[in-house]
């Protein structure tokens, strides 16, 4: 029988995302609601490993709910990868009288979360926390709503000037693997073209799109481009077009990490809020080796290996849409 729980811990962990501190607060107070010990493990696996870890109040995460990144710090721990960079991590758990960890990541850190639990069988549960919104086992992610209004502000004034000089944008923005972002800014800011990892796009599929549009009089396009797009990166995309369109002026521009920060929106902080309370809850109701996630507006666990090796599905339809108001 899993012994009882007095103490949690809690990190932040792989790429930021608005809405984490949010998600802190929520396991934070949830902890403390219950009578519980909370503390806070900074630099993620990282930390957990050096033993960087303080114990955290209710006060400690006030004014926070508002504030994007992360108190708890971030990080990608290439140790943590190891056996013994994980012995280390559970013997600090161990002298810090941690008894379950919340996990708040995505892929990367919940795959770590896992193999944590079956070494050492210590209860942990996950909160996804990615821009990316690319795990299974929740239909968004925290900090997906916020970057993608981000970009959406971002296009829209890029928009303002490609249409004063009738020039063709290509916007890259995040997304390593998956085109969550990209699709949703597309389908929101009128692109003539989204080019995403999860498809097989061809040049001639793209200069078809373009030349529809030009017989259509359009005289400004963006394309949003999702960084890990088989294509190529955003130059490559800009010079293959160009020779194949010489009078076209084409113009690059890469949103970056801009995309990770700011305010959290009100989506945001209402998904950490209610994802902190239910990691903590679930933990306390014996749930382990499990993510905390929304799918069709219900409260849903999945098992870390699930979500691990499953990927979350672009939403097909939606592609179907972008390319119908693209004419
Ligand atoms: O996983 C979130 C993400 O923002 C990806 O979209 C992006 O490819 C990656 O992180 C960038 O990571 P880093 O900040 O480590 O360069």
């Amino acid at each position: 029988m899993q012994k009882s729980i007095k103490t949690i811990g809690v990190l932040t962990s792989g790429g930021d995302a608005p809405g984490m501190n949010a998600a802190i607060r929520a396991v934070v107070r949830t902890s403390v609601f219950y009578n519980k010990v909370v503390k806070g493990i900074y630099r993620g696996y990282d930390g957990l490993i050096s033993g960087d870890i303080l114990e955290l109040n209710s006060k400690s995460v006030k004014n926070i709910i508002n504030q994007g990144g992360t108190i708890l710090k971030s990080a990608r721990s290439d140790e943590f990868r190891t056996v013994e960079g994980r012995r280390k991590a559970y013997e600090q758990l161990t002298s810090n009288e941690i008894d379950a960890l919340v996990i708040i990541g995505g892929n990367g850190s919940f795959a770590g979360a896992h193999i944590f639990y079956e070494e050492y069988g210590v209860p942990v549960l996950g909160i996804p926390g990615t821009i990316d919104n690319d795990l299974f086992g929740s239909d968004v992610t925290i900090g997906y709503d916020t970057a993608s209004n981000t970009v959406v502000n971002c296009v829209d004034k890029i928009r303002d000037t490609a249409s004063s000089h009738n020039r063709l944008f290509i916007v890259e923005v995040m997304g390593r693997d998956s085109g969550f972002i990209a699709l949703n800014a597309a389908v929101s800011t009128g692109a003539i073209e989204v080019i995403l990892p999860e498809e097989n796009k061809t040049y001639e599929e793209l200069f078809r799109e373009l030349e529809k549009g030009a017989a259509n009089k359009k005289t400004s396009n963006i394309i949003i481009a999702a960084e890990g797009n088989k294509l190529g990166n955003s130059f490559e995309l800009a010079e293959n077009i160009k020779v194949k369109f010489p009078q076209l002026d084409i113009k690059v521009t890469i949103l970056g990490h801009l995309q990770r920060g700011g305010s959290p929106t009100n989506i945001d902080r209402i998904l950490a809020s209610k994802l902190g309370v239910a990691a903590v809850e679930g933990l306390l109701n014996g749930r382990t080796d499990q993510m905390a996630g929304i799918v069709d507006d219900k409260l849903t666990y999945t098992f870390l290996q699930q979500a691990i090796l499953n990927k979350a599905q672009i939403d097909y339809e939606l592609l179907r849409i972008s390319k119908i108001l693209a004419i």
